[in-house]
């Protein structure tokens, strides 16, 4: 069993990006999940996931609970170590220095070295309290609206109980974390900028929930600045985009080579994917039925993109129907559900999320098989 920390507040999309990296992902706590397995360097190129570490046990939210816990606990391994202990949102009001303290002295009474700046295993302690939020839409069979659904993560697990106040410390051995690299790709500081464009955090959670890895091909038929398709190659798989305007496909090849052209190995430790973007109109793509492995795109929002010589409803409805003909999974990101489009598009919706971007801006991701 694994221990997952996500990063930022949305915890039910968190888990399901995970789920592109792990197997039986299950949100235990507020920013705490568990897992059957994970793939270490899938995780490496995670978003919304800070770590995962190999479980040794759980308990409530107290120093003196994680203290007998790290007592009764078996410890396999030997060499030195070192104690991080983090409070989630500051939820438990846990002393950290004092458990990694506590937790540090247990450890060398069972005879462990410490070496805290570079130890050969690092203990976390994770405390976290509070309910478990949110989840993923579904959309009421009436109404055709997208609500709440009490299923949030992709494969088939149930998160821990609803509505139930949660007291937790997870221990587990360090195993793996992602790289925190999104900052040097801000949107205003790549070589083509545009208003719109997607927070490289975002466009990577997509891109890995759109099954973005190595030896698969990801295409954003409306790739705009080309956001997704960086991080998409930037996690190794290759990228096709295409995009009404010519100076977005311009500006999304500078992107691209800018970042996906250096001979050295990415950030995550796997090779970049290769690109190519074209000219081209979502709606009638010069692909071959079944040519990419996932389409992800972010549609136009209204008033603010070109929307070539389509209405925005008719351009949506198209290139849903012409992502189905070449791909078998879609994530699409708007500022509206367009889940009934999907639907008549021929996809089912596997899962939907409501993330609030800023007070005005709110952005629906749909998940399509
Ligand atoms: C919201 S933007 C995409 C932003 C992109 N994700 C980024 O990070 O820069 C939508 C894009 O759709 C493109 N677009 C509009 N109509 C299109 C069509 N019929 N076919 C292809 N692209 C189209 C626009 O030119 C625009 O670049």
């Amino acid at each position: 069993m694994y221990l997952l920390e996500f990063a930022g507040e949305d915890d039910p999309f968190a888990a399901r990006e995970a789920a592109s990296a792990a197997t039986g992902v299950r949100r235990i706590a507020p920013g705490v999940a568990t897992a059957r397995g994970v793939a270490p360097e899938r995780v490496r190129g995670l978003a919304y996931t800070h770590r995962a570490s190999a479980l040794l046990g759980r308990t409530d939210a107290e120093r003196e609970s994680a203290r007998a816990l790290l007592e009764a606990t078996p410890l396999e391994r030997t060499g030195t170590v070192a104690v991080r202990a983090t409070d989630v949102r500051g939820s438990s009001g846990v002393d950290t220095e004092r458990v990694e303290r506590d937790l540090g002295q247990v450890l060398v009474d069972r005879g462990f070295g410490v070496d805290l700046d570079d130890p050969d295993h690092l203990l976390r302690a994770i405390f976290s309290t509070g309910r478990l939020e949110g989840g993923s839409l579904a959309v009421d069979e009436s109404t055709g609206d997208l609500i709440t659904s009490l299923e949030s993560t992709g494969d088939g697990e149930t998160d821990g109980p609803r509505d139930e106040r949660v007291s937790i410390c997870a221990l587990g051995w360090l195993e793996t974390e992602s790289v925190r690299d999104f900052g040097t790709r801000a949107p205003t500081d790549k070589p083509f900028f545009q208003p719109g464009s997607m927070d490289p955090l975002l466009a990577r959670a997509v891109a890995n929930v759109a099954g973005a890895e190595p030896d698969r091909t990801v295409l954003d038929p409306m790739c705009g600045t080309g956001g997704i398709l960086v991080e998409a190659g930037l996690v190794g798989a290759d990228v096709i985009g295409t995009d009404a305007q010519a100076k977005m496909v311009d500006g999304a090849r500078a992107n691209l080579a800018h970042f996906l052209e250096s001979p050295a190995l990415s950030p995550t430790g796997v090779d970049r994917g290769g690109w190519h973007v074209g000219r081209g109109d979502a709606t009638r793509l010069p692909l071959r039925d079944g040519a990419v492995d996932g389409v992800v795109f972010d549609a136009p929002y209204g008033r603010q993109s070109k929307i070539d010589a389509h209405r925005l409803e008719d351009l949506v409805a198209g290139a849903l129907a012409e992502a189905r003909r070449v791909a078998s999974r879609a994530v699409v990101v708007a500022d509206r559900s367009w889940a009934s489009e999907a639907r008549d598009a021929g996809w089912e919706l596997e899962a939907a999320f409501e993330r609030r971007v800023h007070r005005s801006l709110t952005r629906y991701v749909l998940i399509l098989s």
